[in-house]
């Protein structure tokens, strides 16, 4: 597989996930290809929320990955977005973070989101459609909005295209390392996670606490250790506070 080997570029989307679903429950789409736009009306983030983006600027799209693996692992392909993002940043010689699940930040603002949504055939993985959200160009961001862009970290314009093709061989290698050397995701993804092993605020059940977290269960949840009690938390259930 070559990821963007095949690549549908558009102008205006709602989705590019959206539209590269409708394509995968249509059969017309196949593992690598690419679905980008340079506009989404109707951008999908984590947790219900919406991804908006100034329109142009930045990078917005969606591969279709068929991992086969069992559902117990999907985790794996969150870990493996995360790290190719990492590692691409790090080419860029941006020093970045991953904050559980696979946000990407930046000095604690957010420079890039991921969106995954599986399709299951029995007990496994049979297609992950993974969106990305990547901020290039855009260097103005809402007040209350705590994010930052390729620009603003490297002071200069980029191609948005040629981010895409980078991006995608970082992706690629660690899908690779996934079937080769899966402990080096696990470790790699710890070793660059926010807060580990360090004091952090959380929001639980709208309560604020302080907790630490010790690492991800293979079922991705957090892990964290509260009053010196170690419990675990799905994405809906513990917020960091940063
Ligand atoms: C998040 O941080 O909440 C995830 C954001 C994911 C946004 C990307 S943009 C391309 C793809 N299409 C979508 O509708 N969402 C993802």
């Amino acid at each position: 597989m070559i990821l963007g080997n095949q690549i549908v570029r558009l102008e205006e989307v709602d989705s590019t996930n959206n539209f590269l679903a409708e394509m995968q429950s249509k059969n017309t789409a196949f593992e690598g290809l690419v679905v980008v736009a340079k506009n989404q009306t109707n951008g999908r983030g984590q947790r219900g929320n919406t991804w908006e983006t100034e329109e142009e600027k930045n990078l917005t799209f969606s591969f279709l990955l068929k991992p086969n693996i069992v559902v117990n692992e999907q985790f794996m392909i969150s870990k493996v977005v995360a790290l190719g993002l990492f590692d691409f940043l790090q080419l860029c010689r941006i020093d970045a973070q991953i904050k559980w699940p696979n946000d990407i930040l930046v000095n604690e603002k957010k420079i890039a989101g991921v969106l995954i949504e599986n399709t299951l055939s029995g007990n496994k993985i049979a297609n992950a459609v993974v969106g990305i959200g990547l901020n290039v160009n855009q260097n103005t961001f809402g007040k209350h909005i705590s994010a930052t862009s390729l620009n603003i970290e490297m002071g200069e314009e980029l191609v948005i295209d040629e981010v895409m093709k980078n991006l995608l061989v970082g992706i690629e290698k660690r899908y690779l390392q996934l079937k080769t050397n899966p402990s080096k995701i696990n470790e790699d993804y710890l070793q660059h996670l926010l807060g580990l092993n360090k004091p952090k605020q959380f929001s639980v059940e709208e309560k604020n606490l302080t907790g630490v977290i010790k690492g991800v269960s293979l079922l991705g949840k957090l892990q964290v250790a509260i009053n010196g009690e170690l419990q675990e938390f799905g994405m809906q259930e513990i917020k960091m506070v940063l």
